[in-house]
């Protein structure tokens, strides 16, 4: 058997970590609100429409934040549309996704609808085809006591109290071509800074999130996050990062070693963030969002067929990717990196929760169920929370096909508020397993180990909504201190050691 050794010390913190990390989003899209969040009509559905079976999946998964209403979809969107009573709200062409957006569920629903799942909402502006003023009164609409126009048409809706939406995106993937009136750095620059300005005299209290470039593969990435960060830097709180894995050599060792380039990002645009700061003299850190993370490639070709037979339908089952196990492994190696980044990154966001590259399913006045990724993100929200430390780990690294020195086995460390520790580790080895050593330096004495694994000898296993049961975590195992710690051949494992 291989070993492995993970050293921790209470002393090497990298940094609290921000229960925001494990976020999520809903973009009206496919069937992400229509038939998927949102269903009247199905026998589970609440008096609002909701679906319950989905909401309890949502609350198991702890999500503290949602990212809503977009995406693409947001840069051709009025806010302006999706208040007011449902029966006179417009239907509209989304250019983004060309379907049929009808605004059944709109910003008071989904406000409900998150209040009801324990999550806040992120609320995207649209600085593509509209700018700062629409921006600033939606957060009037939103946040504002009473006695303005805009307040007041919130409390004629339903809403006496403000909705407290504290968290904005300042738009979304504003260099990309497919977006509705991309922009230049400089353009989108000036917007934001207007807008992040304008709506933070609405509401002091607000976050603003700029956006970072659509992606690390983009011609415009890196000048674009220094130049928008030059016109905007004193006004924005976080600078957004996307990143979707895509297993483009159908390669289960490169996609299992992928999480090295989100590795990368993440330093490389923390230290564009701070290079701009040295340049401005300035005293305040920008942080990141990560606000849309995900495998996604496995509906690529399905999208195609659905686009030529159903143009501008309603609720398209767009994006419908099954994840498979070697899915799971990715999506937990993630996890693994956003905490080994938790000094920089205060916000991410698994893209994106239902039925669109979603961890959780539903079918049509059906069943809905948890896809393989869906258990590593749950894990993480429930025992990650606490103060990131800096797991030393010394394993044999490889080589694959497109990737340099890959750690056999990739760990986090979580310490609670009561010294707990939990470790998150995945064993990326398709044959061996690890046998674990845990050098605890000054922690002291820990009496039992709880240890769950997830594996499944089929790297293309999916749950389904006949056998959903295919890939999760066993029970976990309880065992003492001096016992054995074995990381199986690819797994997921979640260590938790007690006092
Ligand atoms: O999450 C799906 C899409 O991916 C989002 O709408 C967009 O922001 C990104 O390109």
């Amino acid at each position: 058997m291989k070993k492995v050794k993970i050293i921790l010390d209470k002393d090497y913190v990298i940094g609290k970590v921000d229960e925001r990390v494990y976020g999520s989003f809903i973009e009206h899209l496919g069937r992400a609100v229509y038939d998927g969040i949102y269903e009247p009509g199905h026998p589970l559905a609440d008096e609002k429409g909701f679906r319950k079976d989905v909401m309890q999946l949502v609350k198991d998964m702890k999500v503290p934040v949602v990212r809503y209403p977009g995406g693409n979809f947001v840069s051709g969107f009025n806010w302006e549309d999706s208040i007011g009573p449902v029966a006179e709200r417009p239907a509209r062409m989304d250019l983004a996704w060309k379907t049929t957006e009808t605004n059944e569920v709109g910003l008071h629903e989904f406000h409900e609808w998150c209040k009801k799942a324990g999550s806040q909402v992120m609320y995207a502006v649209n600085l593509g085809t509209r700018g700062p003023d629409a921006a600033r009164n939606v957060v009037e609409y939103a946040n504002h006591e009473g006695g303005t126009y805009y307040s007041e048409l919130r409390k004629k809706n339903g809403a006496e109290e403000p909705l407290g939406i504290k968290l904005w995106c300042l738009g979304n993937e504003m260099d990309g071509p497919w977006q509705m009136c991309a922009k230049t750095a400089e353009e989108y620059g000036r917007v934001a800074h207007e807008a992040a300005k304008m709506m933070k005299w609405v509401d002091p209290s607000i976050e603003v999130v700029v956006c970072g470039s659509s992606g690390v593969g983009m011609p415009t990435f890196g000048e674009w996050e220094y130049k928008v960060l030059s016109e905007c830097y004193d006004d924005v709180d976080y600078v957004s990062l996307h990143l979707y894995y895509n297993n483009p050599h159908r390669n289960t060792e490169d996609h299992l070693a992928a999480s090295q380039d989100m590795d990368k990002f993440l330093s490389g645009v923390a230290a564009i963030c701070d290079a701009v700061q040295a340049k401005k003299h300035s005293k305040k850190q920008v942080n990141l969002s990560l606000d849309e993370w995900n495998v996604w490639y496995h509906s690529n070709e399905q999208d195609q067929e659905i686009y030529k037979t159903k143009p501008w339908g309603r609720a398209l089952p767009l994006l419908e990717d099954v994840y498979n196990f070697e899915d799971a492994l990715l999506v937990g190696l993630t996890l693994i990196t956003i905490l080994n980044h938790a000094d920089r990154v205060k916000i991410a966001c698994l893209a994106q929760l239902v039925n669109v590259i979603a961890p959780i399913m539903s079918r049509k006045g059906g069943g809905a169920w948890a896809q393989t990724t869906y258990y590593p993100m749950m894990q993480a929200s429930t025992y990650g929370r606490g103060t990131s430390l800096n797991a030393r780990v010394q394993c044999e690294k490889w080589d694959t096909a497109h990737y340099k020195d890959v750690p056999m086995v990739e760990a986090a460390a979580v310490m609670h508020d009561d010294e707990g520790i939990t470790v998150f580790a995945v064993n990326r080895d398709l044959e061996n397993a690890a046998d674990l050593e845990l050098d605890l330096r000054a922690f002291g004495e820990y009496k039992k180990v709880e240890h769950t694994v997830m594996h499944h000898d089929d790297m293309n296993a999916v749950n389904t909504e006949n056998d959903p049961d295919q890939v999760k975590p066993e029970a976990p195992v309880l065992q003492d201190m001096n016992e054995k710690i074995v990381l199986p051949a690819a797994s997921w494992n979640v260590i938790r050691l007690l006092k």
